[in-house]
This record gives structure tokens, C-alpha cells and sequence, in this order.
């Protein structure tokens, strides 16, 4: 096994959701339905307030897990059973929605940058009715691993010898927040079970022979071994892997199951107010 070469690029896709907010979208689109085990993934960001401050008001989500990582900004966020935590810049929360969650994420911004990612990460068939659950880290909670012009924020999963606080067992993510100097280079041996992907979201990058451009989304092919190097400006980007889960996908806007039947119960949950079927442990805030 040898580099992963870039498989396919794409540019994010903007969409409309929430009370009226664009999300660029990249996972969950036309182009690329999901990549299994990753489902969606949004990058927001904005200057203008206005622009979110209408946020994500009440929706639902079942059978799988979001992941939101702040960049900039703060986001409220407050579900139907009473929990609220506060996600501030260089925060993340793990939210395991699985048997059923129906919360909002409000932008807390007045001025300034609003910046972040939301990942969807699929939960095989044996958890997608599991409990829910929430997770917030505070900036200081991920360790930052320094290497020779590079240094990375270790979010999910293990990196060099360090353990994120984050630990998905079911597909084994690793999702880190990559810091290139120009012109030097970032270098990772991974898994090559695992599939996953760059976003470049500050400066321009090289991976091979594929320029990665600010704004890039790129799947990585097979191989053992991620390379990005930073043009003239620093780089930054997130790396993100997972282990595919290999069974149907049933989807239906926020609820992803396996099949068309399991969606159907949850619409009519939802629709008969039984979604959520028991509360949501919201632990460290
Ligand atoms: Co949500």
C-alpha cells in the first residue's frame, strides 16, 4: 500500500436549513450521498450575524451520531427535555441522537466570525435504538500534538500516541484539526479499512499531485498514508477517517435507518410525539 491519492473533490453545495440559514455541503449531497460511515457534513461560516441568527430551531434526529466542532463563535443549543450547553470557539460536542432527540442549536453571535463543522457519523444497526446521549468539551479538553511545522488537535480517536477525550468504538473515527506551516508538510500512516476525507478551510494545500485549494473537500483513495503539504500561506484543515459499517442506509432528512420501514415508524413517531423516547444525559459541560 502506498499515499492515498485523492479520490474525488468536490465543492461544498449550499443549502438551505434551519429557520433560512446556508450550510455548505459536501457529504449528503447529489455528488456524494454519504461515504460511509460519514453521512453529512456542513461547514458554516459567516460574518454577518444575520446571516444565522435565525439558527436551527426545534428538529429531530434518529439512528445516528452529530458531531458539532465550533471554529468561531458560539452556539446554544437546547433540547425538548431541558438540556442547554454552550458551545463556544474551539468547543465541540458529541451528540449521540440514536433512539431519538428533538433540539435546537442557536447561534449566540452579535458580531464577529461564526465558523464550525457538522459531521454525521452512522450508527450500525445493533445502536441506532440505543440511549441518547450528549458530550461537550471545552476548548482545553483536546490535546495538541506538535510535530516539525505542523500541530494537530487530536478531537476524536488516537493520534500519535494521544488519546482524544473522544473514543467512538463503533467505527473507530479519528477526526483532527490539522495546522501546516508553508510549505512544510503533514504526514499520517492510517488504517486502510478506514475511509474518510480533507476539508482544507484556510490557505492552499498539495496532496500528491492534486492541489487542494481553500474551500476543498477531497476524499482519499485506498492506501496507508495521508500527505498534505501548505503552499505559501498556513494551512489548515480537518482529517477525518472512520471504519465503514457496511449495511443498508434508509434516509429521510433526519432520520437515517436501514430500511424504509424503520423510517416510516420514525415519522410517525415523531408526527405522534413519541420521538424521543427517553432523556438525553447531557454530561460534561
Ligand atoms: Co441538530
Amino acid at each position: 500500500m502506498g499515499t492515498r491519492a485523492i479520490q474525488q473533490k468536490l465543492k461544498a453545495m449550499e443549502v438551505t436549513e434551519g429557520a433560512g440559514v446556508s450550510v455548505f455541503r459536501t457529504i449528503g449531497t447529489p455528488q456524494l450521498r454519504n461515504l460511509d460511515p460519514f453521512l453529512m457534513l456542513d461547514f458554516f461560516c459567516s460574518n454577518d450575524p444575520d446571516d444565522y441568527i435565525a439558527g436551527f430551531p426545534d428538529h429531530p434526529h434518529r439512528g445516528f451520531i452529530t458531531f458539532t466542532y465550533m471554529l468561531d463563535g458560539h452556539m446554544l443549543h437546547r433540547d425538548s427535555m431541558g438540556n442547554e450547553g454552550d458551545l463556544r470557539s474551539g468547543a465541540a460536542q458529541w451528540m449521540k441522537a440514536a433512539s431519538g432527540v428533538i433540539h435546537s442549536e442557536m447561534p449566540k453571535q452579535s458580531e464577529g466570525l461564526m465558523r464550525g463543522f457538522q459531521l454525521w457519523i452512522n450508527l450500525p444497526a445493533s445502536e441506532k435504538m440505543s440511549s441518547p446521549g450528549y458530550q461537550e468539551y471545552a476548548p482545553d479538553a483536546f490535546p495538541v500534538v506538535k510535530q516539525d511545522g505542523a500541530s494537530i488537535k487530536a478531537l476524536v480517536g488516537h493520534f500519535d500516541g494521544v488519546d482524544a477525550p473522544i473514543q467512538d468504538q463503533n467505527t473507530n473515527v479519528l477526526y483532527l484539526d490539522i495546522s501546516i506551516e508553508p510549505g512544510k508538510q503533514f504526514k499520517h500512516t492510517l488504517d486502510d479499512e478506514l475511509s474518510g476525507f480533507v476539508y482544507v478551510f484556510e490557505g492552499d494545500a498539495v496532496s500528491g499531485n492534486t492541489d487542494l485549494p481553500e474551500q476543498t473537500f477531497a476524499v482519499l483513495g485506498e492506501g496507508d498514508e495521508v500527505v498534505v503539504t501548505a503552499q505559501e500561506k498556513p494551512v489548515r484543515l480537518i482529517l477525518v477517517v472512520g471504519r465503514p459499517i457496511g449495511e443498508p442506509i434508509a434516509q429521510y432528512g433526519p432520520f437515517v435507518m436501514n430500511s424504509p420501514e424503520e423510517i416510516h415508524q420514525a415519522m410517525a413517531d415523531y408526527r405522534d410525539g413519541v420521538l424521543v423516547r427517553e432523556k438525553a444525559q447531557m454530561v460534561g459541560t
